[in-house]
């Protein structure tokens, strides 16, 4: 795949080596997202950092990635905040938003509303989540962890064995991800979930026609045994016709560490998107895993950056000129890994 000057909008646009591309300037980032370098190889560009859809980590982190490799960020958060509440088209906000940067990341709860922005926009779009439909950034990230996890364990992607567990039908980040793992060979997806938020039947199959083994269940006891790797899922309330539907399926399935002890194997590793749902009634992921030094899900978000560092760096063709133009830090620097 040739990056430069791409449109990222979905994962179909990914095979294994451009997805290794990603993987290796990534790792060339963690200086910079470590802060013991400096690199101010987008000096003068901005950012136009676009989210009409609710967002923490993939909006910040976008930004602080593209601040750390010297750039500017502009944003809009919010629908009501933006002239779309005002009637204009995707055309149009494209075609002005595009005027002011050098790159886009839009978010919005519309599925395919970024394809039909970034048709209109005159310069690189990335998907930061179209609705249920995909949230490609946020794929990468998640295999990215996956391998790092792995690797440490001696382990690789080919025939690991995935628990996916949650709103598999509404979740876009398991979407994507699925997509994604889909590309490597002979995976065992283990899909738990309630029966209505089963992933859609387009999704087992392509992994099924891929030869991979996929598994459905709607209880943990059988469904996690000697998962490598187990992802935990919010229920998407927001992607309900109303909240007392969403509300039917919070709670139904719960990792804790009671139950990981019972089930998983002693390094199974817990991956979850975030956010997750931490009110009583939800809680998906309790608190009481956090000490466990398998929860790898700070880890997802700190190698968020790191994704959306190398993303810019091909997108823009920099990425070979990073180290040349950098220097150390002149500040005290916190640990941060
Ligand atoms: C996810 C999303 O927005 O799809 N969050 C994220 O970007 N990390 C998952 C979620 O909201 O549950």
């Amino acid at each position: 795949m040739n990056f430069i000057g791409q449109h990222i909008l979905s994962v179909d646009q990914f095979d294994r080596a451009s997805i290794e591309e990603v993987f290796r300037v990534a790792d060339n980032m963690i200086p910079y997202a470590l802060r013991q370098r400096v690199t101010r190889v987008l000096e003068g560009a901005i950012l136009g950092n676009m989210f009409f859809e609710p967002s923490t980590r993939t909006r910040v982190s976008f930004g602080c990635a593209w601040n750390l490799l010297g750039g500017e960020v502009r944003e809009t958060t919010g629908i009501k905040a933006s002239a779309l509440a005002k009637g204009e088209s995707f055309y149009d906000t494209a075609r002005v938003l595009s005027g002011y940067s050098d790159l886009i990341v839009m978010r919005h709860e519309k599925m395919g509303s970024v394809a039909e922005f970034a048709a209109a926009s005159r310069v690189p779009v990335i998907n930061g989540g179209d609705g249920a439909n995909e949230h490609p950034s946020q794929a990468l990230l998640d295999l990215y962890t996956i391998s790092r996890e792995l690797t440490d364990q001696g382990k690789a992607i080919d025939g690991m064995r995935i628990a996916l567990v949650g709103d598999l039908r509404f979740g876009r980040a398991v979407h994507s991800l699925c997509k994604l793992l889909g590309i490597y060979r002979n995976i065992s997806f283990s899909l738990i979930s309630p029966e209505a938020l089963r992933l859609p039947s387009s999704y087992i199959e392509s992994l099924r026609s891929a030869g991979h083994t996929v598994v459905e269940s709607s209880d943990m006891a059988s469904g996690l045994q000697q998962a490598d790797i187990v992802y935990v899922t919010r229920t998407q309330e927001e992607r309900f016709e109303s909240a007392d539907e969403a509300q039917r399926y919070k709670g139904l399935l719960r990792l804790n560490q009671a139950v990981y002890t019972q089930y998983c194997e002693p390094n199974t590793v817990i991956m979850h998107p975030l956010p997750r749902d931490t009110r009583a009634e939800a809680n998906e992921l309790d608190n009481d895993l956090n000490d466990n030094p398998n929860l790898a899900i700070f880890r997802q978000t700190d190698n968020g950056v790191l994704i959306r560092m190398a993303l810019f760096a091909l997108i823009l063709n920099v990425a070979d000129q990073i180290d040349a133009t950098s220097r150390p830090v002149n500040w005290y620097t916190a640990k941060r890994f």
